[in-house]
């Protein structure tokens, strides 16, 4: 069987380095792996749309930030298909005949569904789209024959309805789509990084994020505003680690070379953590740590970015081709699932045939 990638975003807003850690970078090694068949990255504007309605403006926009992003962090065209969701309507077709596999009851338990109502104040009319779209990105992932999906946590409860539907239609409609797997981020931190002011996840609406696309002096600003620990007001104090941002995201971004290199007074940040619990380490010498780690992530992605926003018809060109090449392998999904349903009237020669000798001709 096929090893098949799928994954992507909604275009709402740059990404950050909360999706850095939580998605890109395994996209970036697994892309890299030469273990995947195909790898599909999305741009889910569709989706973006499900509670953007009024706003398509930005959603345009943000497709351009999203793909410039990706671009910049490594994900290669050559090797995975960037596209955008709304240029593949075969997915629009197929969520419509998943919808039937669905009950109102099973999309309301959904726990991600919930929490995102509760945050749009969607409890009084919450738009039917919005309300489709775990059924909808079970399309997405299915159209592809995805067999791993990597995601964040709150994407879990997508996957799982993906894999009922997935169970139902094969058991109803004979053996047509492929079973997809979740793949996790590695580690705790990985999972979910904070944001800026000690917050648990980073978020646009919260202006916590460092965003992949900053610049050097707007980073160094964000990180030395962190959240460290209140109760740590003289370097002597003896800190605490827990919640404390620079030290999540040095557990996140720094190896014992940035050691070597930055702070060769301690070999690891063992050592380092040590001295802040003990007492006598500055939150400031620890940020200004923080900010040379990142940079050695931050600096090459930028400088990518650069380049590829000298560029903005070649990416808009990217985009295409992956959309065509994203539509023939859904096209031909498609297919099979029309063939199963037997929705396939005019592909179906032995259809006109059976009708006539039903008819007695
Ligand atoms: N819901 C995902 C997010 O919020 C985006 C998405 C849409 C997606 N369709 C998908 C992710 C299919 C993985 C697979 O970012």
């Amino acid at each position: 069987m096929e090893k098949v990638i799928l994954t992507g975003d909604r275009p709402t807003g740059k990404l950050h380095l909360g999706h850095f850690v939580g998605s890109l970078k395994r996209r970036v090694e697994l892309q890299n792996s030469g273990e995947f068949d195909k790898i599909f990255v999305m741009i889910a504007d569709a989706q973006a749309l499900t509670d953007n309605a009024d706003n398509p403006e930005k959603v345009r926009q943000n497709v351009i930030e999203v793909a410039l992003d990706y671009l910049s962090v490594g994900i290669d065209p050559a090797k995975t298909t960037i596209f955008i969701q709304s240029q593949v309507p075969e997915l629009t077709e197929l969520a419509f005949y998943y919808m039937n596999l669905v009950s109102v009851a099973r999309v309301q338990r959904n726990p991600t569904v919930k929490t995102e109502i509760k945050m749009r104040n969607f409890e009084q009319s919450i738009p039917v789209g919005f309300f489709c779209y775990p059924v909808s990105q079970a399309s997405d992932i299915t159209a592809f024959k995805a067999t791993v999906v990597p995601v964040g946590e709150d994407q879990a409860p997508m996957i799982e309805l993906t894999r009922e539907i997935v169970t139902r239609f094969n058991h109803i409609y004979g053996d047509t789509l492929a079973m997809p797997e979740i793949m996790l981020p590695e580690n705790q931190v990985c999972m979910r990084l904070p944001g800026t002011d000690g917050q648990a996840k980073m978020s646009k609406s919260l202006g916590n994020c460092i965003y992949l696309s900053d610049t050097a002096k707007e980073v160094a600003k964000k990180v030395k505003s962190m959240y460290t620990d209140p109760q740590h007001l003289n370097i002597s104090d003896p800190g605490h680690l827990e919640g404390n941002c620079p030290f999540i995201y040095l557990d996140a971004f720094s190896n014992d070379g940035h050691f070597e290199k930055y702070l060769p007074e301690y070999k690891n940040l063992q050592e380092l953590k040590d001295h802040y619990t003990r007492g006598g380490l500055g939150d400031g010498t620890v940020k200004k740590f923080l900010i040379n780690v990142l940079e050695e992530t931050l600096a090459p992605i930028r400088e990518r970015r650069k380049e590829w926003e000298q560029n903005i018809p070649a990416v808009y060109d990217i985009l295409k081709e992956g959309s065509e090449k994203a539509r023939e392998v859904a096209a031909k999904t498609l297919d099979e699932v029309r063939a199963a349903m037997k929705i396939n009237y005019f592909d179906d020669l032995d259809l006109v045939k059976e009708q006539s000798k039903k008819y007695g001709n």
